[in-house]
């Protein structure tokens, strides 16, 4: 099974997300069977690491995201993962406009898709403060143990 998580510039949510997913999948019965990845639908922080707020924040509840490097989504995605995760609604839209039809369906809202919130979007912590980027990591962890409860029952 291959994860990616997508955000606009992969160095805020989409990295804490893979950061929270790899942390408890790895305290989890699939470890070793699932792999994490992530992308940012925009081009403007390749080869970056994440936001030093980001890694801040994730460094907090024990996970190290300072090695992640941002990269770009790639039409081969769609072929090579098993779900392509969004953190909002304008990711969403996004992603599936960049799909071939037969791979739309594997494009999803993280939240959703974990069953977290349904319709829920990650906010952008981007242009925020300390706080919104707690909240990320909040949401992105619920997210995180909620897929491992889902792919753990089947
Ligand atoms: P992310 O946050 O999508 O969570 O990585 C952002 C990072 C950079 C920009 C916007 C959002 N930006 O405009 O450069």
């Amino acid at each position: 099974m291959r994860l990616l998580v997508i955000c606009l510039g992969n160095i805020c949510r989409s990295p804490m997300a893979e950061g929270a997913l790899r942390h408890h999948l790895a305290a989890s019965p699939l470890a070793g069977r699932v792999e994490v990845d992530s992308a940012g639908t925009g081009h403007w922080h390749l080869g970056e690491p994440p936001d030093h707020r980001a890694i801040a924040c994730a460094r907090q509840y024990g996970v190290d995201i300072s090695g992640l490097r941002a990269r770009q989504l790639r039409p081969e995605d769609f072929d090579n993962f098993d779900w392509l995760l969004c953190a909002d609604g304008q990711n969403l839209r996004d992603v599936r406009r960049f799909a071939p039809a037969e791979m739309a369906h594997k494009v999803e809202l993280l939240l959703e898709w974990s069953g977290v919130e349904a319709g829920g979007s990650v906010p952008d912590p981007y242009t925020g403060g300390p706080r919104d980027f707690d909240r990320v990591w909040q949401l992105v962890d619920s997210a995180a143990r909620a897929a491992v409860r889902r792919l753990s029952s089947g």
